[in-house]
């Protein structure tokens, strides 16, 4: 039976808070360290990162930050290929013939280029072909299963599009079409009450020292009932958080809580921040140890890099063939 290649890439925009730990990392390294060996693929797209981060010291630490999030929630490296985009640069000549593919008339339509040409006077070409770049990522490997947010659908419809063009224009087909599958995005409030995200600045950071961790909790917003209060824990953000990690019984427990009054704010906040530090201790500890040891990270990143750099120099080279093109010497 054919192997159903999953594939999917994280851009490398720094340490992964709540809310990529519970709606990408956790389901993610379930999917893949169930899947059969080398049948799955999980990048850190470093080069897509270009686009958005000028300081390539940046982009270099936000690497690590997210392998060691990875390793920590214990992504398993023997069944999965995980490795940085930049360390198997044969995708960029991939993209290269996809660029020389695909009509420009399509691409100007990809609606995160209009939202950005619309927003700011000044865009890379890379932003333009990011489409491109990531139709190659998936391609190189002929992944078939692309488990992505809703954002990126469009992208893989792009990326569907060029695997047709290709093949019928080679006569061949050499590329298998992709699906792309969508992450139930689960919903995680920040400390605004907002979805959390890194760029509304409302985010939990469970990798970061217990005393920021804790400026964080106590940052969310909830109205301004006393202790003695009684309080609603339909509405409250902290209630909201706490019910997405903790067991029934303890969410039960502080509900109750709630609704007698009594109980102020700041214990739930406290209740809340104890949870989180009792509840991922083992990922942090392994996290703060990984982040201690670039050396290691780096040895795991090139380990994953040396075998997808395998797969993909054979692809290459079959690709190239029939692009009437040397093989790689
Ligand atoms: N564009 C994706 C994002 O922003 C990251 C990405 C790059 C990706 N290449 C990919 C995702 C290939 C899936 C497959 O989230």
């Amino acid at each position: 039976m054919e192997k159903k290649i999953m594939l999917t890439g994280i851009r490398s925009t720094g340490s992964p808070h709540l809310g990529n730990i519970l709606g990408v990392i956790i389901p993610s390294v379930s999917i893949a360290n169930k899947n059969t060996k080398h049948s799955s693929c999980i990048f850190i797209a470093d080069l897509h990162s270009m686009i958005q981060i000028e300081s390539m010291t940046t982009i270099k630490n936000n690497t690590y930050q997210i392998a060691a999030a990875w390793l920590a929630f214990g992504l398993n490296i023997d069944n999965c290929l995980f490795y940085r985009q930049s360390d198997v640069s044969f995708v960029t000549e991939l993209a290269w013939y996809f660029n020389c593919f695909y009509p420009y008339q399509r691409l100007v339509l990809a609606h995160a280029f209009k939202k950005e040409i619309k927003n700011s006077k000044k865009i890379s070409v890379g932003l333009f072909t990011y489409p491109i770049l990531m139709a190659a990522d998936i391609l190189l490997y002929n992944a078939k299963l692309i488990p992505v947010g809703k954002d990126q659908l469009q992208h893989i419809e792009i990326t569907r599009c060029i695997a047709n063009y290709f093949n019928k224009r080679i006569g061949k087909k050499l590329f298998v079409l992709p699906n792309a599958f969508l992450q139930k995005n689960m919903f995680v409030i920040g400390t605004d009450g907002k979805k959390m995200s890194k760029s509304k600045k409302n985010c939990i950071n469970i990798f970061s020292s217990d005393e920021i961790l804790k400026k964080q909790i106590m940052s969310i917003r909830t109205d301004s009932k006393s202790v003695k209060e009684k309080k609603n824990p339909e509405t409250d953000y902290i209630m909201s958080l706490y019910s997405l990690i903790a067991p029934v019984d303890k969410i039960e427990i502080m509900k109750k809580k709630y609704l007698k009054g009594g109980y102020g704010y700041y214990e739930a906040k406290i209740a809340l921040y104890e949870y989180i530090i009792h509840k991922f201790s083992s990922e942090r500890e392994k996290f703060f140890s990984f982040i201690k040891n670039k050396s290691l990270l780096d040895h795991i990143l090139a380990s994953g890099a040396k075998k997808a750099n395998r797969i993909a120099y054979e692809r290459l080279n079959f690709i190239r063939k029939h692009l009437k093109f040397n093989p790689i010497i």
